[in-house]
């Protein structure tokens, strides 16, 4: 399962990307206000910290605005992949995108019969909002299932980019479905190193060592 780190936050990803945990990173409209900065600047930035996919999201409606945004996007780097919404135009926009050999990803997915018109579409990802689906009061968890059965039965090569990931129990619950990618903010991705035990023994080991009077180094 690839990891993603939902944010425009540069220093937060520099940080991750050093781990080696990092596999990409997805923006929207929200997270680049949140950062407060440049939109071109700060995903070129976010661009060079990781080899990865970066999305990047347009903003028009309409098809052939989407398709002149996605030109002056994908000019950024070799790394970018457009993020379309789910409407009909921006599945238009993410076939015509594909066929040219450009990395897709279609957002704002709720429904498994979306994510079927966006595989059948070419999308190189489809994002279902796991989280906000939870939060409306719906099982977002089932959904990333139907989606894979789905794309299971037809071989459909779209990855499944969970999004939307709240918590720690999410990742385990798609890594078990088998979501091909979580994309989530970084605190939950450091979340997911923690443990009451790992740090009891961690803590053990140390008085124990301390207690011999030996060092490695
Ligand atoms: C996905 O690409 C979106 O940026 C994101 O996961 C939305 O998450 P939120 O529901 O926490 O805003």
């Amino acid at each position: 399962m690839k990891f993603f780190a939902d944010t425009a936050d540069t220093a937060e990803i520099a940080e991750l990307a050093a781990t080696g945990l990092l596999d990409g990173v997805t923006t929207n409209p929200s997270l680049i206000a949140k950062s407060g900065r440049d939109f071109m600047e700060v995903t070129k930035e976010i661009c060079g910290l990781t080899d990865g996919p970066v999305s990047a999201e347009v903003v028009a409606l309409d098809h052939e605005t989407m398709m002149k945004e996605a030109e002056v996007l994908r000019k950024i780097a070799d790394n970018v992949c457009i993020k379309v919404p789910l409407t009909i135009d921006g599945l238009k926009t993410c076939r015509a995108l594909t066929n040219d050999g450009t990395q897709v990803n279609v957002t704002l997915c709720f429904s498994a019969n979306q994510a079927l018109l966006a595989a059948k579409a070419g999308a190189t990802f489809v994002s279902p909002f796991l989280g906000r689906h939870d939060d409306n009061g719906f099982d977002g968890l089932s959904l990333i299932e139907d989606i894979r059965l789905i794309y299971d039965n037809y071989l459909f090569e779209t990855q499944i980019l969970a999004a939307s990931i709240r918590h720690p129990v999410h990742v385990l619950e798609c890594a078990k479905i088998g979501a091909d990618v979580g994309t989530m903010p970084p605190k939950v991705i450091k979340a997911l190193a923690n443990h009451v035990l790992t740090d009891k023994g961690i803590e053990g080991f140390m008085k124990d060592w301390a207690a011999t009077g030996q060092s490695i180094l």
